[in-house]
């Protein structure tokens, strides 16, 4: 039975005098592949965060699992944030990595049960062979592997992901959502990711919010990516960026 994973009813979120986010509404249910998309400053990453509980909102209701953001049961959600906060010379090796999304905490040793899970999601995602190297010895691509490892390790219910592809050549970034959607077919997780390409949404997502600081469209690709919707989110667009199949 699918159940709501995600409820948000008239979100507003205003920095000051500015309103990032006005009026959003949407509902995410259970095992579907949700995409974010919207142009630089439109609001994407403040939504997430909002859902993370780490930025108040000013007005509306959002429920996720039920529950007020900040107060889920951290096991339910995996986040991976854009690849370019993350620190590459931070002392560690792969697994180290992918163990602290299983327990929590920085793994101390590397045996027991939260090995185990690691090497599977590593296993998962095609770097198991990695496992053992240091982060700061890791192209863009591995890194974004491992990361994509961290998050699916505790068999989370949401994986919420900012922009994964930002840094991945365009093969390593065919893979990987080859990889997401597969996954997410395959487990019953729910992945909800921001990304910049209409097109990767298009191909990959089940539900598209398209979004410029107030809430554009919602609904399957097909609808809510239409070429009216991305005039009205993106202004003009290119010949070349518009989806043909509409
Ligand atoms: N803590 C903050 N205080 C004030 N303004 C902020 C804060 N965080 C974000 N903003 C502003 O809110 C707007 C939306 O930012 P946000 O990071 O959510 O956009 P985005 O859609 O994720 O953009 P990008 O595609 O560039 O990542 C931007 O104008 C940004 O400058
Ligand atoms: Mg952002």
């Amino acid at each position: 039975m699918n159940q709501n994973i995600l409820e948000l009813k008239n979100l507003s979120v205003n920095y000051g005098e500015h309103t990032v986010l006005d009026s959003i509404n949407f509902t995410v249910t259970s095992h579907s592949f949700i995409s974010i998309v919207g142009p630089n400053g439109a609001g994407k990453s403040t939504l997430i965060k909002v859902l993370l509980g780490l930025t108040e909102f000013s007005s509306g209701s959002v429920l996720i699992f039920g529950n007020k953001p900040g107060k889920v049961d951290s096991s339910l959600i995996s986040y991976v944030p854009q690849i370019k906060t993350m620190d590459r010379n931070f002392p560690a090796i792969a697994i180290e990595l992918v163990i602290s999304g299983v327990q929590q905490r920085w793994p101390w040793a590397l045996h027991g049960d939260a090995r185990t899970k690691a090497e599977n999601a590593l296993q998962l995602v095609g770097a198991k062979q990695i496992a053992n190297r240091a982060i700061a010895d890791l192209s863009g691509g591995e890194l974004q592997r491992v990361c994509i490892a961290r998050s699916i390790a505790k068999y989370p219910k949401l994986i919420i992901m900012d922009e994964p592809a930002a840094g991945i050549d365009a093969v390593g970034e065919s893979d990987l959502y080859k990889l997401l959607e597969d996954y997410q077919s395959k487990s019953d997780a729910t992945i909800l990711m921001i990304t910049h390409d209409w097109h990767i949404a298009n191909h990959h997502s089940d539900f598209v919010l398209v979004l410029n600081r107030k809430q554009i469209s919602y609904g399957p690709p097909v609808e809510s990516l239409k070429e009216e919707n991305m005039r009205r989110a993106f202004g003009h667009i290119g010949h070349d960026h518009t989806l043909k199949s509409f």
